[in-house]
């Protein structure tokens, strides 16, 4: 088990590189199974998930060629099985893109039945209503989860929930239907059209993706093409709030400005001033952070995927704030973990109020889970003491290289493998 120890107290200061985003990639790299021919994906992210998802890829029979840390080369034309192992959902909900992804191709996948996650119960009858509306048969059995059909045929579907994966998967699979899908009530978050853009490049038919009504016109058969990911929002969201936390000055670079609106307004009402460049955005954080409210919305909206990182903020704000997480049910257990820091904080059902205190003082504490760990980071970054953070393989499921670039900026963070190796860390920073 690896912890990540920190000194906190410097101003993060410098320039980071963001690096390609995970959740688009994941999608990606199941779609690009959807040709028999060599499709080159770049601007990968070099993180667990993503090789968790390349396994699972290889696992079915498909060529997986690493070009380097962030290209890889997939060939879908080798594909001989079409079931995908309860180890990889295990590990990675997202291999469950799989399912659209075989069933749009072959008309056939088995893909075991995701559980829920540390997040929440997180249901997935959004992607089986689709793939019914299809025209498949879609059946649970001993676990998994069977999708079939001898032909799938264009649709008119209205989701009853805004969901992300069942965008994604549903999309997929109707890309080789038979004529005209309509899918209304989507997801329109930068990664839903990142995977449309996607599949267009090696020949599907979509359009409207990023609004609330997508239509996709089945075609026959699909191409190789070469493609690079886009920026990861959340990355650059996380170290925005890093910058904002320590009273520092950080130009997140690589980044899509317009994908940050909701965080930069957000940044903005707590008291940071904001300069938004081309492809770069800085953030100024002078003084101390203000309260605010927030609520997680699906996209355009405040993301929950950056729920945790201005609770970390507004735990430290002058004032008393709330936060709403509309999302996920299971979504506050990092507050937990701050309070042992210090933080005053007050959850009833899903809002959380917090009364912002000057200081934390360093703990030993826990990740939860992906978003919530590189939160408590932050929060270790912004403290005089020393704080240790177990857990942290949440962390490197979905940010590459996170401590380097933390250290770039001037943040004193270590991993760490034992206690032998904390307490080396604890007597270098005195
Ligand atoms: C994606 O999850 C992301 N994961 C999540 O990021 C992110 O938090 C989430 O979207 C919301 O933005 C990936 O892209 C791999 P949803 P997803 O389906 O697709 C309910 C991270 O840290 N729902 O948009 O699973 C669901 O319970 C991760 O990178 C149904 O009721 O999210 C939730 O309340 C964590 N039925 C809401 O919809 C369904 O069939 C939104 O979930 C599907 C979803």
């Amino acid at each position: 088990m690896e912890q990540y120890v920190i000194k906190g107290g410097n101003p993060l200061v410098g320039e980071v590189e963001i690096s390609g985003a995970k959740n688009a990639a994941l999608a990606i790299l199941a779609a690009a199974i959807m040709t028999d021919e060599t499709v080159l994906i770049e601007n990968l992210p070099d993180v667990n998930d993503i090789n968790v998802m390349l396994e699972a890829i290889a696992g079915i029979g498909a060529t997986v060629q690493r070009v380097d840390r962030h290209k890889v080369k997939i060939n879908g034309g080798t594909i001989t099985d079409f079931n995908i192992e309860y180890d990889y959902i295990k590990k990675i909900r997202a291999s469950y893109y799989l399912l659209g992804a075989l069933l749009g191709k072959y008309g056939r996948a088995e893909v075991a039945l995701p559980g829920g996650c540390n997040i929440g119960s997180r249901p997935i009858d959004q992607h089986l209503k689709g793939f019914r509306a299809l025209g498949a048969e879609v059946d649970i059995e001993h676990g998994k989860i069977v999708a079939e059909s001898d032909h799938l045929r264009g649709t008119h579907l209205y989701f009853d929930v805004v969901s992300v994966g069942a965008t994604i998967n549903v999309m997929m699979a109707a890309a080789m239907a038979d004529g005209l899908t309509i899918m209304e009530n989507v997801a329109k978050e930068p990664h839903v059209v990142d995977v449309a853009n996607f599949l267009n490049s090696i020949g599907a038919n979509i359009r409207g993706a990023g609004t609330d009504v997508i239509k996709i016109r089945g075609v026959d058969s699909l191409h190789k093409s070469e493609y690079s990911i886009i920026p990861d929002q959340i990355e650059a969201g996380t170290f925005m709030f890093a910058a904002a936390v320590t009273k520092g000055d950080v130009t997140v670079l690589n980044v899509i400005p317009k994908h940050l609106d909701a965080t930069i307004s957000k940044l903005n009402d707590i008291g940071c001033e904001i300069e938004e460049f081309d492809d770069a955005v800085r953030v100024v954080a002078k003084g101390r952070l203000r309260s605010t409210q927030v609520k997680t919305l699906p996209y355009p909206g405040y993301p929950t995927d950056m729920q945790p990182q201005i609770g970390v903020a507004l735990a430290l704000a002058k004032g008393t704030s709330t936060i709403t997480e509309s999302i996920f049910e299971n979504r506050f257990k990092y507050l937990d973990e701050l309070a042992r820091m210090g933080a005053v904080i007050k959850v009833e059902g899903n809002s959380a109020t917090i009364e912002g205190v000057e200081k934390f003082s360093g703990a030993r504490i826990s990740a939860p889970d992906l978003r919530a760990g590189a939160a408590l980071c932050i929060a270790g970054l912004a403290t005089d003491g020393v704080t240790i953070i177990d857990d942290i393989e949440y962390i490197q499921r979905g940010y590459e290289k996170f401590e380097e670039k933390l250290r770039s900026l001037g943040g004193v963070i270590e991993r760490t493998a034992s206690e032998k190796e904390i307490q080396k860390f604890i007597l270098k920073v005195g």
